[in-house]
């Protein structure tokens, strides 16, 4: 097991779900952290949960927005002070909009989806990898979905995102690689986290938890994942075991999205 003692990683959409899962797995593992989140109350919370549990590893905090370009450069600059240096961005902030058909779907959610997942991936990579050029060396793994991969009914403005965070690493991938950084995305199914949990009510309003049942079915798994799951695969893939992965969007599903028709 890879260990990030002396790594200094930073992690957007730190304060729940699989931004959390990670915070957990690195810190476990002597990762010293800048967790950045614009749910702030939280945000403190979790450090000083994780500064309990691991207090051989520094962790700072920065609030803000993923999607406002001033607050990324924030994050940069922060984590730069703190540490001297920056090993890792785990580009993980993003939400998921509204469930909606093409023609239905409210412009103003779908301009805010792709702020957040697309633009916000855009801004941390842009600013983090001057800062790992430096270093000659970097890993970046930015946080696309299996609607990254495949069309989502109803999810336009996300899938749409998400197909362009899996576009930009292949982008990063080949214009880094030389300078030592790698770019990588990984691509969630359902895992339980509080972003998938309000979905499902959005499914099913009456009973979210049946909603839930039934979409495991579909899954070679018959259950949905875990956060736990996605962050030892992003663990390695922030590592230097990771060395020669480039420009891949690495499925964590279960293998649901290798299904075609109803299996
Ligand atoms: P979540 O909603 O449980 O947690 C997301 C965290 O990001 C929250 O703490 C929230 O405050 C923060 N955040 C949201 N927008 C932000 C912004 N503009 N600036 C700063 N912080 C912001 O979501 P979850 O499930 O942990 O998702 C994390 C990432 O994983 C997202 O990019 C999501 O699209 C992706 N994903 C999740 C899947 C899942 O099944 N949970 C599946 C596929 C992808």
């Amino acid at each position: 097991m890879a260990t990030f003692e002396q790594k200094s990683i930073i992690i957007t959409g730190a304060a729940m779900g699989l931004g959390l899962a990670a915070a957990k797995e690195l810190a476990g593992r002597g990762a010293n952290l800048t967790l950045m989140d614009f749910n702030e109350g939280q945000l403190k919370e979790v450090a000083a949960q994780l500064s309990e549990e691991f207090p051989d590893v520094k962790i700072i905090t920065v609030a803000g927005d993923a999607s406002n370009e001033e607050d990324v450069k924030k994050y940069v600059s922060e984590a730069q002070k703190a540490f001297g240096r920056i090993d890792g961005l785990y580009n993980n902030a993003g939400i998921e909009g509204r469930q909606a058909p093409i023609t239905e779907y409210d412009i103003q959610v779908f301009k805010k989806v792709i702020d957040v997942n697309l633009m916000g991936v855009y801004y941390g990579m842009r600013h983090v990898i001057p800062v790992m050029q430096q270093q000659k060396y970097g890993r970046i793994v930015n946080v696309a979905s299996v609607g990254g991969i495949r069309g989502v009914q109803n999810q336009v403005a996300y899938v749409a995102s998400k197909h362009a965070v899996s576009g930009m690493t292949k982008n990063a991938a080949l214009e880094y690689g030389r300078d030592g950084i790698t770019t990588n995305a990984i691509a969630p199914g359902a895992i339980l986290t509080p972003m998938v949990a309000e979905a499902f009510k959005q499914v099913n309003p009456n009973d979210p938890k049946a909603a839930e049942t039934e979409y495991a079915q579909r899954n070679p798994i018959k259950r949905l994942g875990i956060p736990s799951e996605v962050a030892k695969v992003v663990a390695f893939l922030l590592s230097e075991d990771a060395s020669y992965v480039n420009g891949q969007t690495i499925a964590i599903d279960g293998g649901e999205s290798n299904i075609y028709g109803n299996s």
